[in-house]
């Protein structure tokens, strides 16, 4: 089978963390969590005493920051794996998100992991801005109140044990509206994408789903689809 790329997009809570990861499995694919790469600098910023206000200090950092995304996280040689599933990280990795230089630093070094293909990577702009002529565009969703829960049982689960569903669901509610109202590339459902709403849906579900587009999209790409490789 042709190495693709598989792009799974969509807000927090959505389900592409475990939709990604076990889609990647199936296929004996790489999968590239691009959100831990934004987390990973704004803990490595907050680690340094840096302001999200200095942008070029946060900028330099990202430039020469020596970033690992596979199954443990790593920047400069820190493990981060735990470090950046906090909800102070949550906050400030939106705000990382938000500048422009970063995202033209993490989005070089996601086309560089993903190129060759065999990967399934998952973010906010993947299938939009990465690679926007991805082989498979999934942009997953679900309602505001389910991904709230979803979100509230990951913190109780790693051991916020003051985590109230109400303050998970306001701050979930602010994050989307950074993610979606910033101006440089803000969510979005990508040109493409077929979009599944996950709210009442099994996770072997979504996951079989998912897989049928694929392989169906690989048996056009296999009867003379070609891809357009000239947009990244
Ligand atoms: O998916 P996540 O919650 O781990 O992402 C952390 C932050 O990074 C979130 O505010 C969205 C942002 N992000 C982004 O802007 N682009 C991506 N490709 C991935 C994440």
């Amino acid at each position: 089978m042709k190495s693709l790329i598989i792009a799974i997009d969509g807000p927090s809570g959505a389900g592409k963390g475990t939709i990604a990861k076990a889609v990647a499995s199936r296929l004996g694919y790489r999968h590239v969590d691009t959100g831990a790469m934004y987390r990973a600098i704004a803990w490595r910023a907050l680690q340094m005493g840096l302001s999200f206000e200095d942008e070029a200090s946060v900028v330099a950092l990202a430039r020469k920051a020596v970033l690992k995304t596979e199954a443990v996280i790593e920047i400069d040689g820190y493990d981060v794996t735990e470090a950046i599933r906090t909800s102070e990280i949550d906050t400030a990795s939106a705000a990382v998100a938000r500048i422009p230089a970063i995202r033209e630093i993490l989005v070089s070094h996601q086309r560089a992991i993903g190129s060759r293909g065999g990967v399934v990577m998952e973010g906010r702009d993947i299938g939009s801005i990465v690679f926007p002529d991805a082989d498979v565009k999934i942009y997953l969703d679900a309602s505001p109140e389910e991904r709230a829960r979803r979100r509230g049982l990951d913190r109780i689960h790693k051991g916020e044990v003051d985590c109230d569903e109400e303050g998970v669901a306001t701050a979930l509610a602010k994050r989307d509206r950074l993610d979606r109202d910033r101006t440089v590339s803000p969510l979005r459902v990508p040109s493409g994408a077929v979009v599944i709403d996950t709210t009442a849906v099994s996770v072997e579900a979504v996951v079989m789903r998912v897989m049928s587009y694929i392989l169906d999209d690989t048996n056009r790409a296999e009867v003379g689809e070609p891809r357009d490789s000239s947009s990244c």
